[in-house]
């Protein structure tokens, strides 16, 4: 079975697609086969085929092989709300056992599976189950994405308690979200004295809002994972 990371991040709109491309992208470098998922996904858009999902076909995309789309996204609800409120609106109630499903199709042809989440760690997916429910239930270890912002010390030291109390939380990752963070690496200094975990990368802000990082930072992300999972 696949070695598989399952990526969260401070808040919505921190950088964990961001990240798990560039991870994506790391691991194919080094030759590895990778598949994705972004198992629920509000904030989707119709196409010829159904609901899309920009960050699903960005994670496709990044790793280069023709994967399903719905196994990579079992669930796409289309307004941009909370997963469980955007499921309930259609009248769905997000399953286990079918993100499990489409999770072993994926995961059975591949060496290294990248799992992006919803929002933060603790997002509900229904009345019962919180997608932190999910990936612990699996004891995948937990890649947190810190979006560098005002607010970002308390949200991640937050996260990474969570992470801990329900899995493991293999390490963090700095992404400089533009706009620049004033005294940015104050920040993840502050970060890297009091989380356990080890800082992966610090991700630079990209000029355009191409994933492309530079290969000393794919490599640093790539040797970071390597010592700690
Ligand atoms: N280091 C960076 N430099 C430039 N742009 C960035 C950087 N990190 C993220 N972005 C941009 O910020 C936006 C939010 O990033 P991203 O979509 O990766 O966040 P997310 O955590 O995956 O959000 P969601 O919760 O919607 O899945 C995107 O437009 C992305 O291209
Ligand atoms: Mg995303």
């Amino acid at each position: 079975m696949a070695l598989t990371l399952f990526v969260t991040g401070t808040d919505t709109g921190v950088g964990k697609t961001y990240a798990a491309v560039a991870l994506v992208q790391a691991l194919r470098a080094a030759g590895r086969t990778v598949g994705v998922m972004k198992p629920v996904a509000s904030g989707c858009e119709h196409g010829p085929d159904g609901l899309r999902n920009d960050d699903a076909l960005a994670l496709i995309a990044a790793c280069g092989r023709p994967l399903r789309y719905a196994d990579v996204n079992p669930y796409a609800f289309e307004p941009p709300i909370a997963p469980h409120l955007a499921a309930r609106a259609v009248g769905v109630t997000v399953d286990p056992a079918v993100l499990d499903a489409a999770y072993r199709r994926l995961a059975a042809d591949c060496e290294v599976m990248v799992v992006e989440g919803a929002g933060g760690w603790r997002v509900p997916l229904s009345d019962d189950l919180a997608f932190s429910d999910w990936v612990a239930g699996h004891g995948w270890p937990v890649l947190l994405v810190v979006g560098l912002r005002l607010g970002c010390l308390n949200h991640a030291m937050l996260s990474a308690e969570s992470i801990a109390r329900q899995t493991r939380l293999a390490g963090w990752i700095a992404n400089r979200l533009p706009p620049e963070q004033v005294e940015w690496a104050a920040n993840v200094e502050t970060l890297r004295r009091r989380l356990e975990a080890p800082l992966l990368a610090c991700l630079a802000p990209a000029a355009a809002a191409s994933p492309a990082l530079d290969g000393m930072v794919l490599a640093e992300l790539l040797n970071g994972l390597k010592a700690t999972v």
